[in-house]
């Protein structure tokens, strides 16, 4: 049984004081939730006070981004050394890194290689364009990026890594996946990939989230889905009514 696990990835919102408002307030709203984890990931300059709030709690945070040497002149960077000093988790390869910074399956590659050496535990993103999408390439593209994120991974270290199937379609648009077609990738593209380069059992260990237009109302339809253990919520992770809302009714749909 995977544990489900929802995350808050909060971009590039929230001043300092706005961000520990917004902890402040989930900390409370979620205080009862025990049989899912949970996370949030703001910005790099809200992580310490964010990671005070939520000290001791049942919510993690994370980072959004980090590069992948431990120091050095890379200005502008934050290393795995310095985001574990305040994170537990750090989201990799998102397709906004991707399209917009450059990031490619290869530096995904390198920074999974460096989180897992640090004891950070990677969210790494995957999913297809619009584009690739109609052109039915979705299977063999994620399944690419699948194999590019964990090529020289070992098989306990891959066990560790946390998915989060984004189709990049679905971010931000208000125009979600249909649940059983998430299912279906999640399936072909992810579990059915990982089962070759590892086995079977590693293929259903780790936990895939699904991300793109999650919102409190459409929550419980990804979650009840076999392959799909959570999700990486966007827009609606920044109103502490709209991700509790979204935590309730995943744990609710899951009656747990
Ligand atoms: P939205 O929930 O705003 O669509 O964003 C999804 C996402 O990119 C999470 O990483």
């Amino acid at each position: 049984m995977r544990r489900p696990f929802i995350a808050g990835n909060w971009k590039m919102h929230k001043t300092v004081a706005e961000a520990v408002d917004l902890a402040v307030a989930l900390k409370a709203a979620l205080a009862d939730v025990s049989t899912m984890d949970l996370a949030v990931c703001p910005t790099a300059t809200a992580l310490e006070a964010v990671s005070h709030v939520l000290a001791r709690t049942n919510i993690g945070v994370g980072a959004q981004n980090m590069y992948w040497e431990d120091s050095g002149a890379y200005t502008g960077e934050i290393s795995p050394l310095m985001a574990k000093e305040l994170a537990a988790y750090v989201i990799i390869g998102h397709s906004e890194r991707r399209q917009y910074f450059g990031e490619t399956d290869t530096t995904v590659n390198l920074k999974l290689k460096a989180a897992l050496r640090h004891n950070l535990t990677p969210i790494v993103c995957i999913g297809e364009s619009l584009a690739q999408n109609e052109a039915g390439e979705t299977v063999a593209f994620v399944g690419a990026q699948i194999r590019g994120a964990f090529a020289g991974i070992a098989q306990d270290d891959a066990q560790k890594v946390v998915l989060a199937y984004e189709p990049i379609w679905a971010i931000g648009t208000g125009r979600t996946a249909m649940p059983e077609d998430a299912d279906r990738t999640i399936r072909e593209a992810i579990r059915n990939v990982l089962c070759d380069l590892y086995d079977q059992a590693t293929a259903e260990t780790i936990r895939v989230q699904y991300g793109g237009s999650v919102k409190p109302s459409n929550m419980a339809d990804f979650i009840v889905m076999p392959e799909i253990d959570g999700a990486l919520v966007g827009g609606a992770s920044l109103k502490v009514e709209d991700f509790a809302g979204i935590v309730k009714n995943a744990a609710a749909a899951l009656k747990v």
